[in-house]
C-alpha cells in the first residue's frame, strides 16, 4: 500500500512525464514532409480570391481567366502529424498589438498577400487601414487588433546603392536595407530569385566584396556571401526574447518539364499536381546553401522549408493568367488562393 501522502507526488510526476512526451511529440513533427489532399468541403478553398481586396492582378489567376479550379482545393497533409486549420481570429488575437514584416522579392509579396487575405477572410467586416509607402513598404493594419502586417520589398537583402561608378550590390553591407527591420516583432525573410538575373533584368552594374568591385562573379557564391551578411545582422540586431524570425525558404519554379518527366513542357496547361511526396527533379542547390548558412546563425531562425511541398504543385502557377496575360509565362509566382496559403497555415502552426 502506498502511503497517501506520496500520491500527489506520483500524480505530479505523471503529469510532468506526459507533458514531456507531448513536447517531444510536437518537436518531432515535420510539417514539411507529406502530400497534398484534394478537398471539396465547404472549408476549401481557404478564401474566395474574388472577395479579397488585397490580391493584385499578378496572383488573380481566376479573374485573369484561368479556366480550371482544382488548384484552389488542395490541403497539405504532413506524414507524421496533422496541421491545425488556419484560424484567422486566433492568429489576430495572438498578434494583438504586434508587427509582422515580410522582407524580400515578389515571392514575399505572394506570401504577404496570402496572409492578409486569410486574416481578412476570417472577419470580413473588420476595419483595416491600407498604406502603400514610398519607400518600398506596404502595410495593412487590422485596426481592431492593432496588428500590422507589412511588406518590405528587397530583392537581395544586402545593400544595393547608386554611386558614381554605377549601381553597386554590396555583399557585405546591409545597414541601409536593415533599417526598417529593427523593432519588428516577427520577420519573415526571403531572397533567391533575383540572384541569377542578367542583362536588362539585372538591377546592378557591379558587385562589391571587401571593398573590391567585380563586374560579375559566381552567383551562388554571391548568394551565400549575402546570406552570411544577413545572418550576422540577425545575430547583432535581433533580440530572441522579443522578436521571432523565419526564413521563407526557396520557392521552386516549373519552367522545365524534364524535371517531372514531361519533355519540353512548362507549367502552362498544368492542371494536376504531382502525386505523393517526392519531386522527380530533386532538390535545388540554393536550398543546401541556405540551410548551411542558417545553421551558423546563433539566434533562432526557423526555416519555412516549403521547397518540396511547393515542387509538387506544378499546377499552382499563373502561367499566362498572371500580370501581363498571354505575353508572359509565369511559372515562378503562385495563384491565390493556392500554395502560399499552405505556407501560412504551417507558419500559423509553428506559432501555436
Ligand atoms: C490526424 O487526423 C486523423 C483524422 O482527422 C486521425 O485519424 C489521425 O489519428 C491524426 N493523426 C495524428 C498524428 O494526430
Ligand atoms: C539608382 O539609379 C537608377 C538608374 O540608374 C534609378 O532607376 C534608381 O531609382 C536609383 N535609385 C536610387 C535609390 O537612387
Ligand atoms: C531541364 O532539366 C533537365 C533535368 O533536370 C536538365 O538536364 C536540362 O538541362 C534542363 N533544361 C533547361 C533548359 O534548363
Ligand atoms: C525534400 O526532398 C529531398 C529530395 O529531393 C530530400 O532529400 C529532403 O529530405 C526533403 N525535405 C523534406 C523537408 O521533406
Amino acid at each position: 500500500m502506498l502511503h497517501s501522502s506520496v500520491i500527489p507526488f506520483i500524480a505530479l510526476f505523471l503529469v510532468v512525464i506526459l507533458h514531456l512526451l507531448e513536447q517531444a511529440n510536437t518537436e518531432k513533427c515535420d510539417y514539411f514532409t507529406g502530400n497534398w489532399i484534394y478537398e471539396t468541403s465547404s472549408k476549401s478553398p481557404f478564401y474566395d480570391s474574388k472577395l479579397c481586396p488585397f490580391i493584385g492582378k499578378e496572383f488573380s489567376c481566376e479573374k485573369n481567366g484561368r479556366p480550371d479550379q482544382r488548384y484552389h482545393n488542395y490541403r497539405w497533409q504532413p506524414t507524421s502529424c496533422n496541421l491545425s486549420r488556419f484560424n484567422g481570429h486566433d492568429l489576430l488575437e495572438k498578434l494583438r498589438g504586434k508587427s509582422v514584416m515580410f522582407v524580400g522579392d515578389s515571392l514575399s509579396r505572394n506570401q504577404w498577400t496570402s496572409l492578409v487575405c486569410l486574416l481578412y477572410n476570417s472577419e470580413p467586416q473588420q476595419k483595416y487601414k491600407f498604406t502603400r509607402g514610398s519607400d518600398d513598404l506596404t502595410m495593412l493594419t487590422f485596426t481592431e487588433y492593432d496588428v500590422k502586417v507589412m511588406l518590405n520589398r528587397n530583392q537581395y537583402l544586402v545593400d544595393l546603392v547608386n554611386e558614381t561608378n554605377g549601381r553597386i550590390l554590396k555583399l557585405d553591407s546591409i545597414e541601409i536595407s536593415g533599417k526598417p527591420w529593427k523593432g519588428i516583432d516577427m520577420l519573415i525573410f526571403n531572397t533567391w530569385h533575383w540572384w541569377y538575373r542578367k542583362g536588362s533584368g539585372q538591377p546592378w552594374d557591379y558587385i562589391e566584396v571587401s571593398n573590391e568591385l567585380y563586374k560579375d562573379m559566381d552567383r551562388m557564391v554571391a548568394f551565400e556571401k549575402a546570406l552570411n551578411t544577413w545572418a550576422a545582422w540577425i545575430d547583432n540586431n535581433i533580440h530572441p526574447s522579443t522578436s521571432i524570425v523565419f526564413f521563407q525558404g526557396i520557392s521552386p519554379t516549373h519552367y522545365n518539364g524534364t524535371e517531372w518527366d514531361e519533355v519540353g513542357g512548362t507549367c502552362m496547361g498544368e492542371t494536376e499536381l504531382i502525386e505523393g511526396s517526392t519531386y522527380p527533379g530533386g532538390s535545388p542547390l540554393a536550398l543546401k546553401v541556405l540551410k548551411k548558412v542558417l545553421s551558423t546563425v546563433e539566434n533562432m531562425v526557423t526555416l519555412l522549408d516549403i521547397t518540396n511541398l511547393s515542387q509538387l504543385r506544378k499546377d499552382g502557377h499563373p502561367s499566362i493568367y498572371g500580370i501581363n496575360g498571354k505575353s508572359v509565362m509565369d511559372c515562378t509566382h503562385w495563384c491565390l488562393s493556392g500554395v502560399p496559403d499552405a505556407w501560412n497555415q504551417i507558419l500559423y502552426n509553428l506559432l501555436l
